[in-house]
């Protein structure tokens, strides 16, 4: 553990070797998949964050605006002196924003990359000193308890509708661990991207410069990097559907060629057209969103929304 004034660091980061072993196994099973988490190293990160300003991805933007115009609103029904938990630390301007209205007694984002999550950590420790920042390094996805004993009301934030990558399942268990971090007395504040037209979905998705098909492509130069892989990435193309039956974005990268490739000593063949499976995005109405949540055993308190209705931020209560 680290310290300094009003920021430490407790450092629960999972083993090098989980990345290894997460690739290794999703190369081998018969439909090919790798774990969207892995998407954000430092490169996958400033990817993610030009993906964000893209005209075509409407999400981040949307929700920053929402926060904007709501945050007195959810700061009101939240109220003073909670112990603000955020799981992922990106750019921080939405938490930002919610630190300001709500003032917390304390901030504690839990994030599995260390640098990213002390960078943003730091910062906002500075800027809103002397509030009490516990950076907590570790996959919340795996969370089952906080490190620590937050000493106030808790209140998990989870923006930019990070739960759509999560399966339906996934989302229900997520939930039900996240209530039992929040406790009794707590509440989650929750981006959520609603269902729309098909063609918007699909545009952001598949960019007209070509950033988002960097940011898939990239996992696997992280491989090649990180496990002595020898992809040849302009043998793999970028494909992002939408399936409406499904309610969820797919991201794919499509083997152009029949080909054999070596990661981490182990060779896997591919043959032309055959997919890796990279990431889900899964939309919600806001009825199914608020379903969701009450079988995860939370009760739902508030719904805000954009005028186009694109985005929703649920408030939920244990
Ligand atoms: C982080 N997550 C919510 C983004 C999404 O929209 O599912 C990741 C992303 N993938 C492609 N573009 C953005």
């Amino acid at each position: 553990m680290t310290l300094s004034p009003n920021w430490q660091l407790i450092d629960r980061e999972p083993a090098r070797d989980s990345f290894r072993d997460d690739v290794l196994q999703g190369l081998s099973a018969i439909t090919k998949t790798l774990p969207p988490k892995y998407f954000y190293d430092a490169r996958g990160s400033e990817l993610f964050e030009l993906i964000c300003d893209l005209p075509e991805y409407y999400p981040t933007r949307t929700e920053l605006a929402m926060m904007r115009g709501h945050v007195a609103e959810m700061a009101a029904a939240l109220g003073d002196g909670c112990a603000l938990i955020e799981f992922g630390s990106g750019s921080g301007i939405k938490t930002e924003i919610l630190i300001g209205a709500m003032r917390p007694v304390s901030y504690l984002p839990v994030d599995i990359s260390r640098d990213a999550l002390c960078t943003s950590a730091q910062r906002i420790a500075l800027r809103h000193a002397p509030l009490q920042v516990t950076a907590v390094c570790a996959d919340y996805m795996r969370l089952d308890e906080l490190p620590l004993d937050a000493g106030a009301r808790r209140v998990i934030y989870f923006p930019g509708s990070t739960i759509g990558n999560l399966t339906p399942e996934e989302a229900l268990d997520f939930l039900a661990r996240s209530r039992r971090i929040a406790g009794r007395g707590g509440a989650m504040l929750v981006g959520v991207d609603l269902k729309k037209d098909p063609v918007l979905l699909n545009a952001a998705y598949n960019d007209t410069q070509g950033v988002t098909a960097a940011f898939n492509l990239n996992l696997l130069a992280r491989i090649n990097r990180e496990l002595e892989g020898n992809f040849d990435l302009a043998r793999f193309r970028h494909i992002a559907v939408y399936y409406e039956k499904l309610s969820r974005i797919e991201m794919h990268l499509e083997s152009l060629v029949a080909q054999e490739v070596t990661v981490a000593g182990r060779r896997f063949e591919f043959a032309a057209g055959e997919r890796i499976h990279t990431e889900n995005s899964c939309k919600y109405g806001i009825d199914e969103f608020a379903a969701l949540a009450r079988r995860a055993g939370f009760a739902h308190r508030a719904v805000w929304t954009d005028p186009q209705q694109y985005f929703a931020v649920h408030l939920l209560e244990v």
